[in-house]
């Protein structure tokens, strides 16, 4: 699939802008902050429904003004479409003129796997990066996730909320039953979801990070495990009723789903402990590259890569091993150098310009 065009509407520092892109490879190039990370921005908000940065919505509409809006123009195998987004007060998403009544309506539409250089915390950092992660890539592929994903979390607010409500209020301990049961039945249906799509990503994931450091002198090894305490609903009903005093105690609930983790080793020994800088950001490559090879799978045809600032992370050998691993796929590149006959674009204060 491809994007056949975009139009930017006072959408950040853009007032208004068209971009006509190739089906193949389109580098976007220019000085730092003049808007080039933007325009990957908007392809990703028609596609996922929201930002993959901005923490508001609001912070997407250009300095002074009230609305915000991004069309896209697509073409897939077996079909073409036009996904609007506007921003303003509320967040609306149209297809082909027609209003969306929900976000999971668009999502799907057009399949994105996005590489940045943040993708590294989802080594480094917490295991909420690495949930995020995974739930990213599923609502992609299954959009009913998102709507149990939701619902967990409601649920498990209110669980939060009334816990709070014992520990202040004296309500009576004997009403979390109710919580507890419907958070365990949404805790073990995204946790399926979840278990099944890590099964997918720790076997492709051996060869494809083969591939990438073959050029080294040792080999590595790479696995990943999926940690859950939610692995059988009985048990996890079990380990929330062994934790009622301390979650009323702490007014939150120490168990579920919304605390899952995922363990990326190299030779059996945890990348984020004990990985170089090097092997970190090859794990996440690695990672990324299994991330499309299954979305390819899933949705048969090669979704479109969003490369944000894509030259700078990698050395030669790793650059080439990736270019030739994504072939076939439209691919978007922001970058600071113009890389000479490729398809360019420059962008200089919230103007961009095919060459
Ligand atoms: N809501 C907004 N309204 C107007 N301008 C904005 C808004 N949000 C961000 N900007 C401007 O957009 C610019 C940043 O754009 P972007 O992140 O796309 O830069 P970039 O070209 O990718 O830079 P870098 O190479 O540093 O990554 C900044 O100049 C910022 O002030
Ligand atoms: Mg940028």
């Amino acid at each position: 699939m491809y994007i056949k065009k975009i139009t930017l509407t006072d959408f950040r520092n853009y007032e208004n802008q068209e971009i006509v892109f190739d089906k193949n490879l389109n580098i976007i190039y220019g000085n730092n902050a003049q808007g080039k990370t933007n325009i990957l921005e908007a392809i990703f908000l028609v596609a996922m429904g929201k930002s993959f940065r901005a923490k508001k919505d609001k912070e997407l509409i250009k300095f002074g003004k009230n609305l915000a809006k991004v069309e896209v123009e697509y073409q897939t195998i077996d079909r073409d479409g036009k996904i609007t987004a506007i921003i303003e007060d509320k967040k609306n998403f149209f297809i082909n003129g027609v209003k969306q009544n929900k976000i999971s309506d668009i999502i799907g539409k057009i399949n994105v796997v996005i590489f940045t250089p943040n993708d590294i915390d989802i080594i480094k950092e917490g295991p909420d990066v690495r949930r995020r992660f995974l739930d990213m890539m599923i609502s992609s592929l299954k959009p009913n996730y998102i709507h149990i994903l939701n619902n967990y979390n409601k649920t498990l607010e209110q669980r939060n909320t009334y816990l709070r409500q014992i520990k202040y209020e004296n309500k009576p301990k004997k009403m979390l039953d109710i919580w507890d049961e419907s958070l365990s039945n949404l805790a073990e249906q995204v946790y399926k979801y979840r278990e099944n799509y890590v099964n997918k990503i720790a076997i492709k994931i051996k060869d494809i990070h083969k591939m990438i450091t073959k050029s080294g002198k040792v080999d590595e090894d790479i696995s990943i495990k999926y940690i859950s305490n939610c692995k059988d609903k009985n048990i996890f009903l079990e380990n929330l009723k062994k934790a009622r005093e301390l979650d009323v105690s702490r007014g939150f609930t120490s168990l579920g789903i919304h605390r899952d983790d995922l363990i990326i080793y190299i030779n059996n020994m945890p990348v984020k402990v004990f990985g170089s800088q090097g092997q970190q950001r090859t794990s996440v490559l690695s990672l990324k590259l299994t991330e499309l090879n299954i979305v390819k799978e899933e949705i048969g045809e090669s979704p479109i890569l969003l490369l944000d600032d894509f030259m700078s992370e990698l050395d030669n050998n790793r650059r080439q091993s990736f270019l030739e691993k994504i072939d076939g796929n439209q691919v978007i590149i922001t970058c600071t150098d113009k890389i000479e006959n490729t398809n360019s674009y420059f962008v200089e204060s919230g103007v961009c310009k095919k060459e």
